[in-house]
Formats: C-alpha cells, sequence, structure tokens
C-alpha cells in the first residue's frame, strides 16, 4: 500500500519520525511513504534538523508555503496537496494533530475520496477560540482511520457521535477508531538514548549539574496577547530572581518577533538584561530530551512539551486556560496556571514542596503506537 503523509510544523516532523521508522523497521515490504512538506515551518532549527536528526526519510515534496493568515496558509496547501494526491493516488493519507497543515490536508483528501489517517485524534481543549481546536474537530470528522493517544481522546470521539463498534472496511462514513498510545511517547523512548550520547546541550549552556527551569511559550492566545505575554514573564522573572535559578527558555520564532512589540518596555529590558533567564534559539529533539530529562520543572503552552515532560517525570507547570491533556494534570504531574502571575507562582511553590514525590503511572502506551497504526492501515 501506498500513504502519503503531510509535515509542516515542527511537533509533526518529530512525530513523524515514529511512523517512519515502524515503516522501515517492520513494514517494507507493505508501506511504501511518501512524505510532503507543506513548508509551514522552514528555518533550519524548526524544520530540517529534526528530518536530519531523527532519520526521517527525506519529503519527496515541499510545498514551500511559509507563514500566512490562517485562511491564505491553508488554502495555499490545500491546493498543492490536492495536486499531489491526484498523482501519487495513496490508499491513505496520513495526519498528524492540529495544525493548519492538518486541516489542509484533511479538506483536499476528504473532497477527492482518499480515506486519511488522522494520528492524535480525539484531542480537545472545549476552546474553539484556539485555531488548533477547529483544525482538530474538522480533520476528526474527514477521518476513516482515527489514532487516540488517550483515552480521554477515544471518548471524546465517542461523544462527538464516532462508533466504537465499527468494523474493517472502514471508511469516512464508517470510520474506525483506536486508542493506540502516543507516537511521541515512542519517539521520547527510542531517541532517549541516543540522546544521552549526542547532545552536548548542557555544555554549550554552561547548564550542567546545574538545577534549571525550561520553559517554552509559543501559544497565539499567549504571544499575541500584551498582558498575558507579560504576566508570564513577570512569574518567570521573579522565580528566577526569588531562587537564583536559571530559566531555559527555547525561543519559538513567534515569540521571539513579538516579545519586543507586545512586553511592556520595563519587563522587556528585564528580561534583557536579566542573567538568570537564557533566551536560547530553538534546538534540536535531542536536546530537548535532555533539557526536558534534567530539568527541575517545566513551565510550557506547548501541547507536546507538556507531555514529554510527563514522560520524563518532571512536573509541569501549563501556560494555558486549559489542556487536552487532562490525565497529566488529574495525576497531579501537570496544574494548569494560565497566564496568571499568581497562580504562576503558586504552581512553583506547589511543585517545589511535592515535585520529588510525584507518581507518574503509564498513560501513553507502550511505546509501540505506530507499529499498531501500521498494523491497522495494512489490514484496513
Ligand atoms: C503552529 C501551529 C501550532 C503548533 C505550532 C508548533 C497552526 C495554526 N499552529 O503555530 O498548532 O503548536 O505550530 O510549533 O497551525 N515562523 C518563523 N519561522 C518558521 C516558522 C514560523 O519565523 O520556521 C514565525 C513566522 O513569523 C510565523 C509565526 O512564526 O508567522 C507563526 O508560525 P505559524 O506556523 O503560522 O504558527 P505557529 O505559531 O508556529
Ligand atoms: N521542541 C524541540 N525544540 C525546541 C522546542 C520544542 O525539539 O526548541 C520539540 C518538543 O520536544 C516537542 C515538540 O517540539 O517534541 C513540540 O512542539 P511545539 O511546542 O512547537 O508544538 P505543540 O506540541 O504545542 O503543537
Amino acid at each position: 500500500m501506498k500513504i502519503v503523509t503531510i509535515i509542516g510544523a515542527r511537533p509533526q516532523i518529530i512525530k513523524a519520525a515514529a511512523l517512519s521508522r515502524a515503516i522501515k523497521n517492520s513494514f517494507s515490504n507493505q508501506i511504501e511513504e511518501v512524505i510532503v512538506h507543506t513548508g509551514q515551518h522552514y528555518d533550519q532549527n524548526m524544520s530540517q534538523v529534526f528530518i536530519e536528526e531523527l532519520g526521517i526519510p527525506e519529503p519527496k515534496y515541499n510545498l514551500n508555503i511559509g507563514s500566512s493568515s490562517h485562511g491564505v496558509q491553508t488554502a495555499r496547501m490545500m491546493e498543492g496537496i490536492e495536486k499531489i494526491l491526484l498523482d501519487e493516488k495513496p490508499d491513505y493519507l496520513v495526519l498528524y494533530g492540529d495544525t493548519n497543515s492538518t486541516l489542509a490536508g484533511a479538506i483536499a483528501a476528504a473532497k477527492i475520496h482518499v480515506p486519511i489517517a488522522h494520528i492524535e485524534a480525539g484531542l480537545r481543549s472545549f476552546n474553539k477560540s484556539m485555531p488548533e481546536e477547529i483544525n482538530r474537530i474538522m480533520s476528526d470528522h474527514a477521518s476513516t482511520l482515527l489514532f487516540s493517544p488517550t483515552p480521554t481522546g477515544f471518548n471524546n470521539l465517542v461523544k462527538e457521535g464516532f462508533s466504537a463498534d465499527n468494523k474493517n472496511p472502514f471508511s469516512a462514513d464508517h470510520p474506525g477508531i483506536f486508542h493506540c498510545g502516543d507516537v511521541m511517547y515512542d519517539n521520547s523512548l527510542f531517541f532517549k538514548t541516543l540522546a544521552l550520547q549526542q547532545s552536548k546541550v548542557l555544555e554549550k549552556h554552561d547548564l550542567k549539574g546545574k538545577d534549571f527551569v525550561l520553559a517554552t511559550i509559543h501559544r497565539d492566545s499567549n504571544t499575541d496577547v500584551p498582558e498575558r505575554l507579560t504576566a508570564i514573564f513577570e512569574a518567570l522573572l521573579e522565580i528566577t530572581e526569588m531562587e537564583k535559578m536559571e530559566i531555559v527558555l527555547p525561543l519559538h520564532p513567534r515569540t521571539a518577533k513579538l516579545m519586543q512589540s507586545n512586553l511592556t518596555g520595563e519587563v522587556y529590558e528585564k528580561v534583557k538584561a536579566s542573567g538568570w533567564l537564557k533566551l536560547i534559539p530553538p534546538v534540536s529533539f535531542l536536546d530537548m530530551i535532555i533539557l526536558e530529562s534534567h530539568c527541575r520543572l517545566v513551565m510550557t503552552d506547548s501541547g507536546g512539551v507538556q507531555k514529554e515532560a510527563f514522560f520524563f517525570k518532571k512536573p509541569a507547570i501549563i501556560l494555558r486556560s486549559e489542556t487536552e491533556w487532562k490525565e497529566i494534570v488529574e495525576v497531579g504531574c501537570g496544574l494548569i496556571a494560565n497566564a496568571d502571575k499568581e497562580k504562576i507562582l503558586t504552581g512553583w511553590q506547589h511543585f517545589k514542596k511535592t515535585g520529588d514525590s510525584l507518581d507518574y503511572p503509564d498513560i501513553f502506551g507502550d511505546g509501540k503506537a505506530a507499529e499498531f497504526i501500521c498494523q491497522t492501515m495494512v489490514q484496513g
């Protein structure tokens, strides 16, 4: 069988590594994979670094769409993806997550009757002001095979009318839903050893043997709202100064571009002058694994980073008003602090006391989600 896989944004490139690896190791006689990069992310450290480092096959096509408004970006991607699907005639279009690249793939494929396999299906924030929430709902409802990483995601699909009893043969009108674990967990397990061998990120940033916090911020609801971005940075500054401890923040280009205009002048100057707040360029996945597994705590508005904090048994302060990864909060390893300075500081104090005694139960599968997905596609 032939599949076309759409990648575009950083986390999708990383997720694709798990499926490409499973195909190479166990399904090379049964599955031919053609990778299409939409070009949504294009900086070397947001895209090519992962393709090289994680052994992902070079994309056969790069649409080079780049940054734009939601409508323009999605429409241009749809045009390019439709042409490729008509040429390649795949058995499945594989989509990851909830970005504009995901949505473009879903609409393009559904209209020309290419079945869609959606990986990371069923996740919901129940907040439709998030562009990702729209992308997820629309992509799920156009899909034929829906692979959910968590029980919550699976149950969300059932609540939206998907039947857990549908049997093969599946179609867009008779979709199959599966709870199969998380391909990002597959990747974190697989790449941990390589990261320990290869990454020099702790030495490079003088963090070896030190206590530090890892932070990432990129959600539009934080970067684009001055009060929220300012409150988050005020909290980070206060924690570093109070604890005399570094916070390492690999800066997403969106955040880098908006900090000066959206922080108050005073906070921006403090951030620039702070010896404790380390703003660094985006790092590779192997470097990120090392930062996540060696830090004391994670503060993030990223979906992927809050999960990886959990994989590496670190508490996470979630800089959003809700999360799709409810299980992490329910077991007490994540705390929703939103962009609220006081809640972030309270969260810090809470995990300072409890952080070393948390339990991290197996929520995200057995590290073989990608194999399950390949097997299901081959059977379907
Ligand atoms: C996108 C996804 C988001 C995901 C995130 C992962 C959508 C709607 N959003 O958000 O779900 O969590 O990727 O990182 O699809 N930019 C660069 N260089 C790049 C890429 C982006 O400078 O290589 C800058 C541009 O100024 C661009 C901005 O970042 O306008 C935002 O990029 P975009 O892809 O539109 O959305 P993200 O915020 O990255
Ligand atoms: N990541 C990375 N380098 C960085 C920041 C993040 O490799 O500097 C990885 C991170 O480990 C995770 C993924 O990128 O696997 C998460 O992507 P992001 O936070 O951009 O998006 P989200 O998961 O919120 O959609």
